[in-house]
């Protein structure tokens, strides 16, 4: 049986298996909802990353993790160990990437409202890049470094115009943006030339993210096109030569059977000879290229498993299946309208021949997994699995209703291990101050 997560298996009990670890196992030792995620998928992806880059960019680039998709102190030592920097986006990523001892030179800092005391903390610990959004960011990342007696490491972020085809709220290339200076209006070009001016900063080159969830490889084609087209301008009207080429992240995955990614490699391969064949036309330097991926390193590596609750059959409309989590841990459906795919780890070859509404259990009629999913016909107590919740499931939970969030346990080496315990009721009253 091929599940779209690689990482899954049906063992000899006719359970659903992650990498040798049965998974009806995990909810009963460590309870439900928990997530469950595969430390040796999430290597793997990290090897592929930095395998292509030196098979097609001769390794001169590096990969990032943007850790927004799924930020514990495991994941940032697990992708140090891998080699990896990372894209951080607030002080309190920041925070805990310093707090599992990610090395500080290897951390990129993006946002396009970064407090001054967030670009205080960032500058202050030394890291490697501040990714400038703005003017305004950029005079204040001026004046800080100023204070400090230190040159801020700076990378300034374009926005390409550039409109891939996904979901509206995670597109970012467009010029109706909140992120970036724009290069059709010129804004782009005013940033650079007030960052040249600027006494406190050191230019390392260009960056820009066109969104999220992308299949198809022309746009970053495209993207990589402008940017090195751009490059070629900036050293032609300013005399500055940039190292540096960031071309975001944003590579999609698969939800559900209908989702169809590109390969990696083919990826690689076609940005990397769009880059070469315009820094010969333009003739600028190689750039050293990064690429900033995290849906991608981790999605398909985590699942979530829920007990089903209750079930309610309302006949010729829906059955509502409810689980014992929701929009708490996963808010996808009520922020996306996100599809994912449900399998039962009890029964996970049982035909899937019920059509249903994964419901959480908030209080919000949004509240659902998904909409009228396939799933086997499921009893009350079953544990069921939602595959591909690796990213922006824990990162963007929430303890509305008051609902701890459940726990991160880590597969490695065949064996379960806790990286992220469980909410208690106390950990959510541990602000209250009466
Ligand atoms: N770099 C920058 C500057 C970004 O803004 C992002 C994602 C990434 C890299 C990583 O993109 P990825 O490889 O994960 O596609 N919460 C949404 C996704 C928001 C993405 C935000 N930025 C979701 O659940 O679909």
């Amino acid at each position: 049986m091929q599940f779209i997560m690689d990482c899954l298996n049906v063992n000899e009990n006719g359970n659903l298996e992650m990498s040798g670890c049965d998974l009806v196992k995990i909810a009963k030792e460590f309870g439900t909802p928990a997530y469950v995620v595969d430390d040796a998928t999430i290597r793997n992806n990290c090897k592929k990353y930095n395998d292509s880059i030196k098979k097609y960019y001769d390794g001169n680039g590096r990969a990032i993790y943007a850790s927004k998709a799924l930020s514990c102190k495991y994941m940032y030592k697990l992708v140090n160990e891998e080699g990896f920097g990372i894209d951080v986006v607030s002080g309190g990523e920041l925070y805990a990437a310093l707090s599992a001892g990610f090395p500080a030179d290897k951390i990129y800092f993006h946002g396009n409202n970064k407090t001054p005391d967030e670009l205080k903390y960032a500058l202050e610990n030394n890291i490697g890049r501040i990714m400038v959004d703005n003017a305004l960011e950029l005079s204040r990342i001026n004046e800080i470094a100023g204070e400090l007696k230190i040159k801020a490491n700076i990378i300034i972020r374009i926005t390409p115009g550039i409109d891939a085809s996904t979901h509206d709220f995670i597109k970012t290339g467009q010029i109706d943006s909140k992120f970036g200076a724009v290069l059709e209006t010129g804004e782009a070009d005013d940033l650079v030339a007030l960052a040249v001016k600027a006494e406190n900063v050191c230019i390392k080159g260009f960056h820009c993210h066109i969104g999220s969830q992308i299949f198809d490889l022309e746009p970053f084609e495209h993207a990589a096109e402008v940017m090195m087209n751009f490059i070629g301008d900036v050293k032609e009207k300013y005399g500055i030569i940039t190292d540096e080429l960031d071309l975001g992240g944003g590579f999609g995955i698969r939800y559900t059977e209908d989702d169809n990614p590109s390969d990696l490699g083919e990826y690689m391969n076609a940005v990397s000879k769009v880059v070469k064949r315009v820094a010969k036309e333009r003739d600028v330097k190689l750039p050293f290229i990064i690429v900033e991926p995290g849906r991608s390193m981790v999605a398909e590596a985590g699942l979530t498993l829920y007990s089903v609750g209750t079930i309610k059959n309302i006949p010729n409309i829906r059955t509502y299946v409810s689980i014992d989590g929701g929009m708490t841990d996963n808010p996808r459906y009520i922020l996306y309208q996100s599809r994912y795919t449900a399998v039962s780890a009890e029964n996970p070859l049982a035909p899937q021949d019920k059509t249903v509404t994964i419901a959480g259990k908030c209080c919000e009629s949004g509240d659902l997994i998904g909409k009228d999913m396939p799933l086997n016909d499921v009893k009350v107590g079953e544990i069921i699995a939602i595959l591909s919740t690796g990213a922006y499931n824990y990162s963007m939970s929430s303890n509305y209703n008051r609902v701890p969030r459940p726990p991160i346990i880590m597969i490695k080496d065949g064996k379960p291990t806790v990286a992220v315990r469980r909410e208690t009721y106390d950990d959510m009253l541990k602000c209250d101050m009466f």
